[in-house]
């Protein structure tokens, strides 16, 4: 990578519907930025709290910036990290449609990644029961009171081309439960079901992160950052955090957007 791309700093920051939105000219300068927040964050959290509890988003666009945090010259702290999956598709760790797979290969199996406490959502158990145990696993990891939601420090997302975000697809069941953590999620229109946070518990994120890059969402990202609120039609929209969430777009995605 050039020095010159090292820093990049953004070509546009926008404000849209109380959320940011951080835009440049390539998915390249987009990724080192982004990736040296993230590390920036990491620490602050552990030095805050002791530790930085960090959600990952599934799907292909986060896996260059996976690998850029794992790329060696950015220090997390990884001992005191604890990573979940906002969702995962329900096959094995070793399926090439596994998050976890996506995920590992870029960032988690690598050296120092390998001293962070990573919370694998198991696609390949029963759904139902695979939801039960990650959201037990995160009420004792987070020591949750009854009915209470997890503040992740940072969770990161995508967006499908229909709106989407982690498996919460428009029209399915997960879209209206708001007293769960994580469900299984049936995605008609791909039959098959799914894992998935909640509503709730991405609102609840102390920061929300959505990534899109490339001209396939620059259609999406004109609607979700638009001025109609559907958040039935668009799931993303769901998506409000305390601290307003902060999209982070390369030209190309953000090309319908004045
Ligand atoms: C998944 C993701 C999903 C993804 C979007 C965007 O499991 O697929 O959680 O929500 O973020 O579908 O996917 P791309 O990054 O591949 O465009």
């Amino acid at each position: 990578m050039s020095a010159a791309s090292e820093h990049r700093a953004p070509t546009r920051v926008l404000q849209r519907s109380g959320a940011l939105v951080v835009v440049f000219a390539d998915a390249e300068a987009l990724v080192d930025y982004a990736a040296r927040e993230l590390a920036m964050i990491a620490s602050d959290c552990v030095d805050e709290q002791g530790r930085f509890d960090w959600v990952l988003a599934g799907g292909s666009t986060p896996e260059d910036l996976y690998r850029r945090i794992a790329g060696g010259d950015l220090s997390l702290p990884w001992a005191r990290t604890h990573v979940w999956f906002g969702d995962e598709r329900c096959v094995g760790p070793d399926d090439p449609q596994s998050n976890y797979r996506m995920a590992h290969a870029a960032m988690l199996g690598t050296a120092p990644a390998r001293a962070a406490t990573v919370h694998r959502m198991k696609g390949e158990q029963d759904p139902a029961r695979a939801a039960i145990d990650y959201e037990a696993e995160i009420r004792r990891a987070c020591q949750l009171p009854a009915g209470g939601f997890p503040a992740f420090d940072l969770t990161l997302l995508g967006v499908g081309e229909d709106g989407h975000t982690a498996s919460l697809f428009p029209g399915t069941p997960a879209l209206a439960i708001r007293d769960r953590i994580v469900v299984e999620n049936p995605v008609a229109k791909l039959a098959t079901t799914r894992l998935t946070m909640t509503i709730p518990t991405l609102c609840h994120s102390r920061r929300a992160w959505i990534f899109a890059v490339g001209a396939r969402k620059a259609a999406i990202l004109k609607d979700v950052l638009g001025a109609t609120r559907d958040a039935a039609r668009w799931p993303v929209q769901g998506v409000r955090t305390a601290r307003p969430v902060v999209w982070w777009l390369d030209e190309a995605a953000a090309a319908g957007m004045g």
